[in-house]
Formats: structure tokens, sequence, C-alpha cells
């Protein structure tokens, strides 16, 4: 869901024409500027402040408001200025490092659009009180920020409560000395916002809702920006031999589906595409293997993986961005039922290679292995990057600060997580190797598709490999950062949308001709 946003980028000149709201009207107009260490401000905001600088000093002085990082100073009516409101928004840089972080102008933004509210009008002086770099990407990221902050997901509330925020339509100015940059990024700021927000209602969406066929049917929906779409149903996929996916849904009254997206963006048609990979379990039950029944409710947000490589294409496709790409998701609900799945089925899979199901919760796995089999198979990707809810044990070692990384291949490994440190989606690097690999001997089929009880993230990671065929190849193992995130100045929402910016940053520093 997006709220009522608009952001425009300005000049100071333009920025500071602006009178008061109507008397009584409900929708302030804001002035937004940021301070420094013991309140210093940007030559352009002590323009602005002027006379009313005396007394705005003096109320910082009465809250103890020294500028520091996340933390505000917010004046009513100020004396002598043409604004209801006044935020004086802590922007000291921290302490080390002395330079700021690439994305701290992304979480001030998400931090202004906090205390801003959902109503009315507010010009923000982006004129910091230190030197920066890139202004205009950071202008950018600012309104990014915004935009991430913004988002909300209330479909499913019919009543507003007594402290609801008061809605409405929220029209921001953003001012810098020269916006025509700025505004040049903006398209790209747009086009990434757009993807998240639509990857977190993905996530956010319930079981009961988003099964496999409506999933299907909301990726279709990106055939609006230029996508093209394919999408198998049971019949295809028996046709094709794709078991190990199969196997996981046939305990399910909804049937599974494989959808196919494609964008077609580099001047060359026969660049050879790059390749996103999502896990979609829609509900994650653990089937036969049944989960205990505290915070199964959380199995909704399974899918995360699939819901970040839709919001990514869209993302790709509305910026029109000069790559060929895939995006493949496999997408089942794992239920137990007279027809599941049972532990000691052997499955065919459609690589050829027999797998012996040994706890029908490791679903995930079984999924991606007929995905990555056919994507390598029939579109020769440069490479192929997969993002799965796949194991518990990644937030054992990991917690919710990185995703785990598992790769064949160094230079892809090296350029993600370059690309995790631009964003601050972060990832971490994990091992694999052949006595891990060697945990998945089964004494019946080709191999198993569970090690044992420990190194789970490993051996889960071994087995996508299995599937992978030799092609350059990254696993991202993102069950403790996909959803159920902690809230952050950018994000308040359960589903966090991650991996949109990270991928979207992979894209466009290493793959774009
Ligand atoms: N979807 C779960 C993993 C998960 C756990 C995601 C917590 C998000 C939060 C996955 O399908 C699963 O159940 N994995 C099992 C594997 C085990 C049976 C080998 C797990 O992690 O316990
Ligand atoms: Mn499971
Ligand atoms: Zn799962």
């Amino acid at each position: 869901m997006n709220s009522k946003l608009a952001v425009e980028f300005v000049s100071f000149k333009d920025a500071t024409s602006s009178a008061r709201a109507k008397k009584g009207s409900a929708s302030p107009r804001t002035l937004v500027v940021f301070a420094g260490k013991d309140l210093s401000f940007g030559a352009q905001t002590t323009k602005l402040l002027g006379d009313s600088l005396e007394s705005i000093r003096r109320a910082a002085a009465s809250a103890s408001f020294k500028g520091k990082a996340s933390s505000v100073l917010e004046l009513w009516g100020p004396d002598g200025l043409k604004f209801d409101r006044l935020l004086v928004v802590g922007a000291a840089a921290k302490e080390p490092p002395a330079s700021p972080a690439p994305s701290d102008a992304l979480s001030l933004g998400g931090y202004v659009m906090g205390k801003l509210g959902r109503k009315g009008e507010a010009v923000v002086l982006f004129d910091m009180p230190h030197e920066l770099e890139k202004a205009d990407s950071a202008a950018a990221d600012l309104m990014l920020g915004m935009r991430m902050r913004a988002y909300k997901f209330d479909l499913y509330k019919t009543k507003k409560g007594d402290d609801a925020e008061p809605e409405g339509a929220l029209s921001i100015k953003i001012a810098l000395a020269d916006p025509a940059g700025a505004k040049k990024l903006s398209n790209h700021a747009d086009a990434v916002a757009e993807g998240i927000n639509i990857a977190r209602d993905l996530v956010n969406e319930p079981p009961n809702v988003l099964y496999p066929e409506e999933f299907a049917k909301r990726a279709k929906a990106l055939t609006k920006v230029g996508v093209q779409i394919e999408i198998l149903d049971v019949k295809q996929m028996q046709k094709l031999g794709m078991n190990a996916l199969l196997g996981v849904g046939q305990g399910s009254v909804r049937d599974s589906r494989f959808v196919v997206m494609r964008w077609n963006g580099a001047k060359n048609a026969k660049t050879k595409p790059v390749a996103f990979i999502g896990k979609g379990v829609t509900f994650d039950t653990g089937g036969i293997s049944i989960k205990p029944a505290g915070g199964m409710e959380d199995m909704k947000g399974d899918m995360a993986g699939a819901a970040c490589v839709v919001g990514l294409m869209h993302t790709l496709a509305r910026r029109k961005a000069k790559v060929n790409a895939i995006g493949a998701i496999g997408i089942v609900e794992n239920m137990p039922d007279g027809n599941a799945q049972r532990p000691g089925d052997i499955v065919k899979t459609l690589s050829g290679q027999t797998v012996e199901i040994i706890n029908t919760d490791a679903e995930g796995r079984l999924v991606l292995a007929d995905v990555l089999w056919r994507i390598q198979d029939q579109y020769d990707p440069q490479f192929m990057v997969n993002l799965a809810t796949l194991t518990g044990a990644i937030l054992v070692a990991l917690g919710t600060e990185h995703a785990g990384l598992f790769s064949n291949n160094d230079e892809l490994a090296e350029r993600l997580t370059a690309a995790g440190k631009e964003t601050g989606e972060k990832i971490w690097r994990m091992p694999l190797g052949p006595a891990y690999d060697k945990l998945l001997d089964s004494r019946f089929a080709d191999m198993k598709h569970v090690g044992g009880r420990h190194a789970g993230s490993i051996t889960a990671a071994q087995f996508l490999q299995r599937f992978v065929n030799k092609k350059p190849w990254a696993h991202l193992d993102i069950a403790g950062v996909g959803m159920s995130s902690p809230s952050t100045d950018i994000n308040q929402s359960w589903g966090s949308g991650w991996g949109v910016r990270l991928l979207d940053r992979l894209v466009a520093d290493h793959y774009e001709k």
C-alpha cells in the first residue's frame, strides 16, 4: 500500500516562497532543516532562518537538543517564519566513521518521514551542516527513504483507532541548490520504492488470500510495465518433470504454479540474461513433518524470496534497466493431508537426480531444485542468484543483521557483498565444501535433502548447488531479514522487501550495457 505521498525537487529559491496554511487548516505547512553538531547549520539554512535563529537556539537549549543524529526539535508556530511548524532534525555525522555511510541519507529520509505525519505540506531544506560528496544521489536517497518509511499495510483494518494518524495526502518539496541532477535520479529511486513496496505487500498478505494461483496473478500484473510473463500450471510442470516442486504442493488443495518473468532491456537482444530465482511457499506448515503451533502464522512470509524477485523485476522494468533479466519463482503451499508427501518418499527431480525425502519441512530446497535446473537449462544465464527463507539455522548464525550468502563463484560473491555494503542490505558469506556435501548421501537415492543436525544452512545450500550445473550461482538465505523484520527508520513493515535494493544495485553496478 502506498500512502499518498508526492515528492518533488525544487531549488532553494522556489522552496522559500511559501505561505502559511490557512487559519484553522488541519494540514500544516512544515519546514524541515538539518542541524549538525552543536547546532551548526548550512549556509542556506542560516540564511532562511535569519532572525529566527536566536529563538531557535534558545528553544534548543531548553530542550537539550544538540543536533545528534536521530533527534529532533519540533517548534509550532515558529517566530518570524512563514511556516506552521519547524522541524530541526539532528544530522551530525556519526563518529566514527567521519564521513557518512552511503545509506545515511536513506535513513535520514525515513526518520524525517516518521516525524512529518501523513498530511499537509512540507519543505525539506536539503542543506547539510557538513559537506556532502554526492548531493544529487543523497537527495534521491533521502526521497527513497521517505517513500520506504511511508509504506503502510492496513488493508484488513476496518476500524481506525483513536490514536491512528490522520489520513490524507502529504506533499513534500525537497530543496537543494541545483535540483536537476536529483530529478534525473529520482526516476530510478521511484522505481526502487515501487518494487520494494510490491514485495512488502506480497509478504504481508495473509495466506488465505495469497495462495499460489493468486500470487501468479499478481506477478502477471507486471505485464503493465513491459515484463513478459509465462505461468506454468500443474499439468505443464508434470509434463516437464518438475516432480520435486510438485511433491511439496501435492498435499494442498491450492495448485502449484511456476512463473517466469522476462525483462529484455539490453541493447543487444542476444546478451545473456541474468537470472533471479525465488522461493515462493505461500504457507509452510511443515507438511507431514508438521511445525509446532507457536508462531506458525509467520510462515505466511515463506515466500519473501519470490516476493523480492517480483519487486525487483518491476523495478528493473520501470526504470528501463539496460539488462536482460529473468525472474523465476516456484509457488507452492506446504500442507499436511492424505495426499501429502511422506518422509521416505523418493522423487525424481527435473535434473534426473533422485531425492529421498527426509523431513517434509525442508520443502524450499525441493522447490528451488527444479526451478534452478530449469532456468540454467532453458536460458543459459550469466549467473543465477536465488533468494529463499530457507532455514531457521541462518537466524541462529546471523540473526536479523545479515542474510547468508553461499556461492560457487568468488566474483559474484564479492559483487553481492559490495552491493550489500553500499545499500545497507548486508550479507555474510558462509562456506561450502565437499565435507558438507557428503552429509547428503542417501542409502536409497542419489541424495537425501537434509543433512544432520549441524550446519543446517550449509547443507541446505549444498543441496541447491547440486542443481545449478556448475553455473555461476549465489544463494541468499533470507529467513532472518525478509520477514518479521525489526523496525528501522526506513522499514516499519513486517515484510521488509529486503533484496530489491541489493539486487537492483548489483545490476546497475555491473550488468547494464
Ligand atoms: N521456511 C522454513 C525456514 C524458516 C524458519 C524461515 C524461520 C523463516 C523463519 C523452512 O522451510 C524450514 O522449515 N526449514 C527447516 C529445515 C529443517 C527441517 C531441515 C528448519 O529450518 O527448521
Ligand atoms: Mn519448511
Ligand atoms: Zn519453508
